[in-house]
C-alpha cells in the first residue's frame, strides 16, 4: 500500500465555485486535486464565466485541476475539450457518469449513462482520444443496482483511464444509503489506475481508516469540506511531518463565514448574497450545537444583520473548539440526506 494519502474537493455546483477554491487556499487547506462543478456540455454550450476565472487563476496553483464535463453529445464534448485545451493551461478533463439529480440524468447524461455501457463506452472512448491531458472519471457502483459495475470497471481499463473517483452508493441511493467502500476496495483491485475514495468521508482519521481497508490511492471530499474546510490542512499535515496548526475554533469558523460572505457580496446585492451563503451555512451548522440551533437560526436568516446576530453566538464563544465531525442526526439537505423514516433533527422541526 502507498503511504501517501492523495486528497480531493469534490465538484459541488454552486459551491465550489472560484471563490471557495480561493478562499481554501486564503486559508491555507488546498488538496491536491480540485475537479470543477460540472460543465453541462450539449450542441451550443459555451465555457461559462466562473470556469474561466477558475481556470485563469489556477495556472500557478499546487493542485491539478480537473474540469467536470456533463453530456452525451460526442462532438459537443470532443469540441469543448479542444476549446479547453487550446486556451488554458489544467491537468485533467473528468467526465460525470454519478450525478443523481432527476432533472438531470432523465436527460441520459451523468448517473444515467450507468445504465447502459453501451451509452457510456463511445463518450469514454471520444474523450480519451481527444484529450492530451489526464482523463478522470466520477463515478458511482450503478444506476439502480451494482450489477454493471464490474463491466463499467473493465471500460476504465479499456479506455486508459488515468484516474477514477468513486461514489460508494447506486445513482438511485442519492445520499441516504449507507456508503459502501468494499467497492471501493473492488475498483482498486479490478482498475490500473489511481483510485479516490468518495461519500460521507468527514475527517481525516476516517480517510486513512478508508485507505486501510481498500487500499485506495486517494479520498475526495465534498460536504465535510464545506462544512469543515481545514480537513485538507489536516490531512497534509498527518501525511507529512509539517507544522501542526493549532485547533480549529469559533473564532476561525467566523472568519471562514466572513471571508465567504464578502466573496458573494462582491458578486451579488445583499439578499441574494444571504441567501446564497445560507447553502454553505446549512453545512457549517452541523458541527455548531448538536440541538441544531445554529442550523435553524441559519435557515432564517434574511439580511446582513441577521448574519451579524447569527454570528455573534460565535463570537461570544470564539475560544470554543469546532469538531471536525458534524453533530449526528442534523442534516443540511434533508430531503436529500435524510434516511426515511427518521426522526433526525433538520433545522426545520426544532423552535429557537
Ligand atoms: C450541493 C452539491 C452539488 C454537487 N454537484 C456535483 C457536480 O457538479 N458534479 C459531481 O460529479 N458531483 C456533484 N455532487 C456530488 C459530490 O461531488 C459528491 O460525490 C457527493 O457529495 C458525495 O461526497 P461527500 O459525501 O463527501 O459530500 C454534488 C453534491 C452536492 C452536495
Amino acid at each position: 500500500m502507498q503511504d501517501y494519502l492523495f486528497s480531493a474537493i469534490a465538484p459541488m455546483r454552486g459551491l465550489t465555485k472560484s471563490f471557495f477554491i480561493r478562499i481554501l487556499r486564503q486559508l491555507n487547506t488546498l488538496p491536491d486535486v480540485v475537479v470543477s462543478e460540472f460543465l453541462r456540455v450539449h450542441p451550443t454550450s459555451t465555457i461559462d464565466h466562473d470556469l474561466q476565472i477558475l481556470l485563469k487563476e489556477s495556472q500557478q496553483s499546487t493542485y491539478k485541476l480537473h474540469i467536470q464535463l456533463l453530456g452525451n453529445d460526442i462532438s459537443s464534448i470532443v469540441r469543448t475539450i479542444h476549446q479547453l485545451e487550446d486556451q488554458y493551461a489544467f491537468d485533467g478533463i473528468n467526465l460525470n457518469f454519478a450525478c443523481p439529480m432527476p432533472k438531470i440524468y432523465r436527460k441520459d447524461v451523468g448517473g444515467a449513462l450507468l445504465r447502459d455501457i453501451h451509452h457510456l463506452e463511445p463518450i469514454l472512448a471520444a474523450a480519451r482520444e481527444t484529450t492530451t491531458r489526464t482523463l478522470s472519471v466520477k463515478i458511482r457502483i450503478g444506476f439502480h443496482d451494482d450489477h454493471l459495475f464490474s463491466k463499467t470497471l473493465e471500460l476504465i481499463n479499456r479506455h486508459h483511464v488515468d484516474m477514477l473517483f468513486l461514489h460508494a452508493r447506486t445513482v438511485q441511493g442519492r445520499y441516504s444509503v449507507p456508503v459502501e467502500h468494499s467497492y471501493t476496495a473492488q475498483a482498486v483491485s479490478q482498475t490500473t489506475c489511481p483510485v479516490f475514495a468518495n461519500g460521507d468521508i468527514q475527517n481525516a482519521e476516517q480517510a486513512r481508516k478508508i485507505q486501510t481497508m481498500s487500499s485506495c490511492s486517494g479520498v475526495m471530499i465534498g460536504r465535510a469540506a464545506i462544512r469543515y474546510p481545514w480537513i485538507f490542512r489536516e490531512m497534509a499535515q498527518k501525511e507529512s511531518s509539517t507544522r501542526i496548526h493549532s485547533a480549529v475554533t469559533f473564532g476561525h469558523v467566523l472568519h471562514y463565514i466572513m471571508l465567504l460572505w464578502e466573496a458573494l457580496r462582491q458578486q451579488l446585492p445583499e439578499v441574494p448574497a444571504i441567501h446564497a451563503l445560507k447553502a454553505f451555512l446549512n453545512f457549517v451548522a452541523l458541527g455548531i450545537d448538536a440541538h441544531g440551533q445554529f442550523l435553524y437560526r441559519a435557515q432564517r436568516i434574511c439580511s446582513f444583520q441577521d448574519l451579524q446576530q447569527l454570528c455573534s453566538y460565535l463570537e461570544e464563544r470564539s475560544i470554543q473548539i469546532f469538531q471536525p465531525t458534524p453533530f449526528s442526526g442534523l442534516y443540511a439537505r434533508p430531503n436529500r440526506e435524510k434516511p426515511p423514516h427518521s426522526n433526525a433533527i433538520d433545522g426545520k422541526s426544532i423552535h429557537g
